[in-house]
């Protein structure tokens, strides 16, 4: 990290103090975004229709491969999806949102065919957790949701437990957006084999894992993994992707035209492509997305996900060691294995120090008004830990913020 300059790769805002702590909802804006929002309007002008068969390749133009609107969510895929995942060419995929890339899978027949059962722990994010209940009714599905055991974590034991004969699919956060805790590769390879024994599937939502993480898809067994790029991702909403393993055979009923094996045919009847991945996409997909969905990506390979891994555990340490000196009780993992991006501090009126420190141009959130969360990351220091514990520290021994006035807290996830 030494040679890395934040301000070469990142805008940040106005306030010249600011801290920036909320990777785990927005991460800030790579500064080739203006550049490439630019190239999309410039697109748009020049080449009009023609441009979903050909833009200049502004994503690798060093490759000089031909690229199209068309194309696009593939190419990106393989690009930069497949790197960031540790997994095969051909089995990437941009999205729209998990949420609809759930609504997918499970439309596919060939999920219900393996049994009826979709097992997954109570604290998935709704996108998961929702839309499995939503879809009890339409393929038969019973939602088998295993109860957290303390401070919401994956009561391990009883979701291996839970997978049986009747499962079609176990579905599990990568990292709990609830408790910062990582699932470990050993457990995830457990639950793995244990659901190929029994001939269910297994998906991982790897949001707030890749993209602060190595990740490899096959080596975790898994046969498909979602995730998005807003957060430790550095995109913009509109960017979310897919992997599904090579050779999964899935067709799910939500597809649309961009799905269908001969869209220009406008032909009677649907035809799945014969891309797996490809069946995925609904209707005409949001192009301006796609010029900024990977820019933060490309900052993560250059320098490497051991490198992102190891600065994060780095200013988490740090921040862990300050919560102590201030006696602050953690609610997620100590352990570095266990560890993702994020931290979260117990502090009473949780949603008074956060507004109490925003005052001071420090960004963190909180959560049922008993947490603090933050994810110091690429562009933070160890001077953002150190400024930041100061005013907490500050904070809660005089009490004083708790006379702090809040609006209700914001849309953030
Ligand atoms: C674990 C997790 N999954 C999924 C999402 C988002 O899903 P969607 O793309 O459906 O909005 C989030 C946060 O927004 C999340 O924290």
């Amino acid at each position: 990290m030494e040679d890395f300059s934040p301000q070469d790769h990142f805008r940040f805002p106005d306030e010249p103090e600011a801290i920036e702590l909320r990777a785990f909802t927005h991460g800030l804006q790579p500064a080739t975004v203006p550049k490439m929002m630019e190239h999309f309007t410039e697109d748009w002008r020049r080449f009009g229709v023609d441009a979903w068969n050909k833009v200049p390749n502004h994503w690798r133009p060093e490759h000089g491969e031909s690229v199209g609107w068309w194309t696009l969510p593939t190419y990106l895929g393989d690009e930069f999806i497949a790197p960031l995942l540790g997994a095969p060419q051909g089995t990437c995929i941009l999205q729209p949102h998990v949420h609809w890339t759930v609504q997918c899978l499970l439309s596919a027949p060939e999920v219900r065919d393996r049994g009826s059962k979709i097992v997954l722990p109570e604290t998935a994010f709704p996108s998961v957790l929702h839309s499995t209940q939503q879809w009890e009714d339409l393929q038969s599905f019973q939602a088998s949701i295993v109860p957290s055991i303390e401070d919401d974590r994956v009561d391990q034991a009883a979701l291996l437990d839970a997978i049986d004969e009747d499962t079609a699919m176990v579905a599990l956060s990568h990292v709990g957006f609830t408790t910062g805790a990582r699932l470990s590769d050993a457990f995830l390879k457990r639950v793995a084999n244990e659901a190929h024994a029994h001939d269910a599937l297994v998906l991982i939502d790897g949001y707030h894992a890749a993209g602060s993480m190595p990740v490899n898809v096959t080596d975790l067994g898994c046969d498909c993994y979602v995730g998005g790029l807003l957060k430790e991702g550095c995109g913009s909403s509109g960017n979310t992707f897919l992997y599904v393993r090579d050779g999964l055979p899935l067709t799910p009923r939500l597809t649309g035209w961009f799905g269908d094996a001969a869209p220009f045919e406008f032909r009677q009847a649907p035809e799945p492509h014969p891309d797996v991945r490809r069946r995925f996409l609904g209707g005409t997909v949001a192009v301006a997305p796609m010029y900024h969905a990977v820019e933060g990506v490309r900052i993560l390979l250059d320098l490497g996900l051991d490198t992102v891994r190891s600065h994060s555990l780095h200013l988490t340490d740090l921040a862990i060691q300050r919560a102590d000196e201030a006696q602050l009780s953690l609610r997620s993992p100590r352990d570095r294995a266990a560890r993702s991006a994020m931290i979260l501090l117990e502090v009473p009126d949780a949603h008074k120090l956060t507004a109490t420190l925003k005052k001071h141009d420090i960004y963190t959130d909180s959560r049922r008004n008993e947490v603090v969360r933050m994810a110091p990351f690429l562009w933070n220091t160890e001077v953002d830990i150190h400024r930041t514990f100061d005013h907490i520290e500050r904070a809660v021994a005089s009490g004083s913020y708790r006379d702090t006035s809040v609006s209700a807290s914001g849309p953030v996830t």
